[in-house]
């Protein structure tokens, strides 16, 4: 697995730090008995929402929430569907969208919109990774944001090509070989 690595973009070191660090803001952010919906945007953000959770030193519960663009792709078409959605009313509640990267934001402003109609109390966006690069639109913006990346196909952390690599402890970048 790691041999397929051609270049190590951030370090397990780097990720660890910058969780703790975003985890330590999200928690000043929100007052002592705010209890928040943590809501992972399958399936790339389950590894930073396992680490980032702990460092939230505040009442959270989990609730998991599966989008697909339509086509096959690579760039997203800005047409989404929900494959799963939540298990939890969030109406009057406090809402952390987890997302492991922004890529055009396409999928971000619509499941925002689509959270918003359902009324909750506050509704913030936090993201290990950003490529401001190929942002197409404007009309959203992440609160919190781990790492601005330039416009290179990375994988680990969760993130993965054709399903695999989500497991490496870092975020890197993989040599041509590995794509054929
Ligand atoms: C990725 C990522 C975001 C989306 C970002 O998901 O997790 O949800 O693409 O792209 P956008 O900003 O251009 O809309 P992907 O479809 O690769 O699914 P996965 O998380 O299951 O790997």
């Amino acid at each position: 697995m790691h041999n397929e690595v051609e270049k190590i973009l951030i370090s397990q070191e780097e990720i660890e730090k910058r969780v703790q660090e975003l985890g330590q803001q999200i928690t000043q952010d929100y007052p002592e008995d705010t209890e928040l919906v943590m809501v992972c945007i399958l399936r790339g953000a389950v590894v930073f929402m396992a680490d980032l959770a702990r460092q939230i030193q505040r009442q959270v519960t989990f609730d998991f929430m599966d989008v697909s663009s339509y086509g096959m792709g690579t760039t997203s078409s800005g047409v989404v569907r929900i494959l799963k959605d939540l298990e939890e009313n969030i109406a009057d509640r406090h809402v952390l969208i987890v997302e492991d990267i922004i890529d055009t934001g396409l999928t971000l402003k619509y499941v925002v919109e689509v959270l918003n109609t359902r009324r909750p109390a506050s509704i913030r966006v936090v993201t290990l990774l950003d490529k401001p690069e190929r942002r197409v639109t404007k009309e959203f913006k992440a609160q919190y944001n781990g790492f601005e990346i330039p416009d290179q196909f990375v994988v680990g952390y969760g993130l993965d090509y054709a399903q695999k690599f989500r497991n490496l402890p870092y975020i890197g970048v993989l040599k041509p070989s590995a794509y054929s």
